[in-house]
């Protein structure tokens, strides 16, 4: 099983989004029974709760359900997932700093998987409007296919 663990910083917004996507992508896929999606947040500020609702009502919009609840980032993570992909540079530089194990390879910003944005972050979209949550989607839907092409290739 390659285990995978979306991060960002409340983990209710960008990370579950993304967990939902790909999981979304690999149960379509020959993939379905090896890949394991999961995600966390590097801050405790939302533990226990739902996505946002905005979140949830764009992600409704698109055939997406967000289910899972906000947890926080810990150290342990880095022995139990495989692939750790993190929305922005805050998060890369919050969650490699509580690597002390040599484990930071295994962490990949998101939009390293995009070919058509430039931009290194996906953008936190908890302080602005709608517009903001479908773009999210947008991202992390081209950067999940490319990741799962990527794991197809590296499983073949
Ligand atoms: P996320 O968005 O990191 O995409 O889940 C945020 C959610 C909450 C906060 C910041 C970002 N907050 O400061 O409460």
């Amino acid at each position: 099983m390659i285990k995978v663990l979306m991060v960002c910083l409340g983990n209710i917004c960008r990370s579950p989004m993304a967990e939902a996507v790909l999981q979304d992508y690999v149960q379509n896929s020959k993939l379905a029974d090896k890949v394991y999606v999961e995600s966390a947040g590097t801050s405790g500020y939302h533990e226990g709760n739902l996505a946002d609702s905005r979140m949830r009502k764009a992600a409704q919009q698109r055939g997406y359900k967000l289910l899972s609840r906000s947890r926080q980032f810990i150290s342990d993570d880095f022995e139990n997932f495989d692939y750790i992909l993190v929305m922005d540079s805050s998060n890369y530089k919050n969650v490699t700093s509580l690597d002390d194990g040599g484990h930071s390879h295994k962490v990949f910003k998101m939009l390293s998987f995009s070919e058509s944005h430039k931009d290194q972050d996906v953008p936190d979209p908890y302080y602005g409007g709608e517009q903001g949550f479908s773009h999210v989607i947008d991202l992390l839907e081209e950067s999940c296919q490319n990741f799962l092409r990527f794991l197809e290739k590296k499983l073949s």
